[in-house]
């Protein structure tokens, strides 16, 4: 009895005091809010929403190379800073975006010893709450070795959470649903179903001259763990004197996950000051018969990046409207164990069977531009070294895209991909092919963390399980719920170069592999997956005399605005998305395994204007494993007081136009 009183005593004393230190920021509509405080030298975070535990008390601080920096605080002083914004984006799923926080930053000082200081910098949004660290120079704390940093997010329940694990090679991983407690270490962004009326997404923004954040967890706890360098530093900050940010997406429908723009908004304004060259568009590309083994990208009998090939994808591009063709396996490198011995690629030697010059030009000419492929087997020293005069050599070319690729998880010198070298490098690619105006799609990249706010150029990256595992993977491929569940987690960082479309499931060079999909699945991914740039990935000749392949044509990449009528993670997504620039509509929608019925209120479309929709959707009896191909494609006038009734089949889909008149 005593020792409880004691203990009840305790507390009192020691929330009071903490009460009296602590600090506060709500979000701008009250609904959030963040607390920090220091008890006993550690410093600490916690977030709510009203009197729902969110984020309950948990560390924040570093291990440096020369000791703790993480027990030792004492608070100083406490600044606070409103903003809202609306910013626009060239490309995007909304064209305007409301950036809208109130901010705190909070410096501890040591109380003892070296006395440094660091400051913690939060943010709270209505859509979530995300904080960084600043380390201002000052003696004691010039360049620096983090060993390790002790940032953690405790879970009050055990959330399911959606995620890959940590070291998967490239993230191209299978997401699944576990309790937390039940994870290994997982890679983010991660998506976290709590209950009916809260689902989050832990991940970070602005990943920049910094090592990738991966997450730990005991219980329920999860913790910020840093991909290393080969030596075990963490990170070395030099002239970069922030961290990226830590994000906690908060939402009360899981569509609300979705729609958040926080990634964006905690990334630097645009950096290109004339985007007028950033103009992403749709492609084609010497590409799918190669992952089928009909084509190699090596010399020989069936070399796929021939110029008579080459043509042929020129000429359909621009018979059917693509701006871009994708050439894979054009120049020098590919012709032993090219992912061991990446220093082998040479990225401005053509091979003899391929018109580098004469195919740029012909391209040109019809309005149609090639898409450089820089492969580097992970040899990224090596595309270092010839980066310029590749750049140079492609941008004299009228040569407007390069999709790189890094095929080994370790680059120069044995650092991992994900370390704070590989970060560094896929940047400077980024950088450089900004100044040549060269746009990048980044294959086997960066997690991303919003930066195309500030790089436009990255118009996008893998980083994901893309299509090309159907055909490759003997194991099955992607699941049907694969494209449920992306948008949730790895869609949050930036557009994805997912390379739908594919047409034709036939493959007898792998056999057992194809897409798990119907074929309206295959055409709803255009509008699911965002990328300002979508492949249609199968052959050129697939897409001959299909009705569906019109769907591909029409389809917009850039968009006015988005909305998300149905969403339940991993299991279905519907987005409606306004065409940029006009009043026409989009809507997409993807189903799991489970057959499923949607009813779609258009209320959406602007009141007065009549609209034509062309519903591509599951015909009778299509089933992704059995029969995926049934299609049906009717058309119907609808407006704004439209209900329409949707159907999709097991792993299928639904796409559908709304032109306005
Ligand atoms: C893997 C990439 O994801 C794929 O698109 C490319 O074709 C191969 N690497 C070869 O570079
Ligand atoms: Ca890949």
């Amino acid at each position: 009895m005593k020792r409880t009183l004691f203990l009840v005593l305790m507390f009192l004393v020691v929330s009071l005091l903490s009460v009296a230190k602590d600090v506060k920021v709500s979000s701008p509509d009250g609904a959030l809010t963040v607390t920090i405080g220091v008890d006993g030298g550690k410093a600490w975070y916690q977030v709510m929403r009203g009197q729902e535990r969110i984020i309950d008390r948990s560390p924040l601080g570093f291990v440096l190379g020369d000791g703790d920096f993480k027990d030792n605080f004492k608070m100083g002083k406490v600044t606070r800073l409103s903003l809202d914004e609306t910013w626009s984006q060239p490309w995007g799923e909304d064209a305007q975006v409301r950036n809208h926080y109130n901010e705190l930053r909070v410096r501890l000082q040591e109380r003892n010893g070296h006395k440094r200081c660091l400051d913690v910098v939060f943010r709270a949004f209505d859509d979530g709450v995300a904080f960084r660290y600043e380390y201002p120079r000052q003696p004691g704390l010039q360049d620096f070795v983090i060993m390790d940093e002790v940032t953690q997010f405790a879970l009050p329940t055990d959330a399911q959470a959606w995620s890959i694990p940590a070291l998967q090679a490239y993230y191209e991983g299978i997401y699944t649903r576990e309790p937390v407690s039940k994870k290994g270490n997982m890679s983010g962004p991660i998506a976290l179903e709590v209950n009916d009326s809260l689902y989050m997404a832990i991940m970070e923004a602005n990943l920049t001259d910094y090592s990738t954040m991966n997450l730990s967890h005991e219980g329920t706890t999860l913790k910020v763990d840093l991909v290393p360098w080969k030596n075990g530093d963490r990170v070395r900050v030099g002239d970069t004197r922030v961290s990226p940010w830590r994000a906690i997406i908060i939402g009360r429908k899981a569509a609300d996950i979705l729609l958040s723009r926080m990634a964006l908004n905690l990334n630097d304004p645009c950096k290109i000051e004339d985007t007028s060259w950033v103009k992403p568009t749709k492609y084609v590309g010497i590409w799918w018969a190669m992952q089928k083994q009909l084509w190699t990208w090596a010399q020989g009998d069936r070399h796929g990046a021939t110029t008579a090939n080459a043509k042929r994808y020129i000429d359909f591009a621009a018979r059917h409207g693509f701006g871009g063709v994708l050439v894979e396996g054009w120049n020098y490198g590919w012709d032993g164990d090219w992912g061991r011995y990446g220093d082998k690629f040479n990225f401005t030697q053509a091979y003899p069977d391929y018109d580098l010059k004469g195919l740029a030009n012909y391209a040109r000419e019809r309005g149609v531009r090639i898409i450089a492929h820089n492969e580097t087997g992970g040899a990224a020293q090596n595309y270092e070294n010839q980066m310029e005069d590749a750049y140079r050599l492609y941008h004299s070319l009228g040569i407007n895209t390069v999709k790189t690729g890094y095929v080994n998880p370790h680059f120069y010198n044995g650092e991992l991909q994900h370390s704070q070298w590989g970060i560094r490098h896929f940047r400077k690619v980024i950088e450089t092919a900004a100044r040549y105006q060269l746009m990048i799609v980044n294959h086997e990249g960066a997690m991303p963390s919003g930066i195309q706010r500030t790089w436009p150029n990255l118009i996008g990256t893998e980083s994901m399980r893309g299509q090309e595992w159907n055909a490759f993977d003997r194991a099955g491929g992607n699941p049907p719920y694969h494209e449920c569940i992306l948008p949730f987690t790895r869609g949050l960082g930036g557009p994805m170069d997912f390379t739908p479309g594919i047409f034709n499931y036939h493959n007898d060079s792998v056999p057992g592999t194809r897409p798990q999909t119907t074929l309206a699945h295959q055409l709803a991914e255009y509008i699911v997956i965002y990328s300002p740039g979508h492949m249609a990935a199968d052959q050129i000749e697939n897409y001959e005399h299909q009705p569906a392949f019109k769907f591909i044509e029409e389809v917009p990449t850039n968009w006015e605005r988005t909305l998300v009528p149905h969403a339940a993670m991993g299991k279905y997504v519907v987005y409606a998305r306004q065409e940029r620039g006009t009043d026409n509509w989009y809507i997409g929608g993807v189903t799991d395994d489970q057959p499923r019925d949607f009813s779609l209120p258009l209320d959406f479309l602007t009141d007065g204007t009549r609209y034509q929709a062309i519903v591509y959707e599951d015909g009778p009896d299509a089933d992704y494993r059995t029969n995926p191909y049934p299609m049906t494609i009717r058309r119907l006038e609808v407006d704004r007081s439209t209900v329409l009734n949707l159907h999709l089949a097991s792993g299928g889909g639904v796409a559908i136009q709304l032109l306005a008149h």
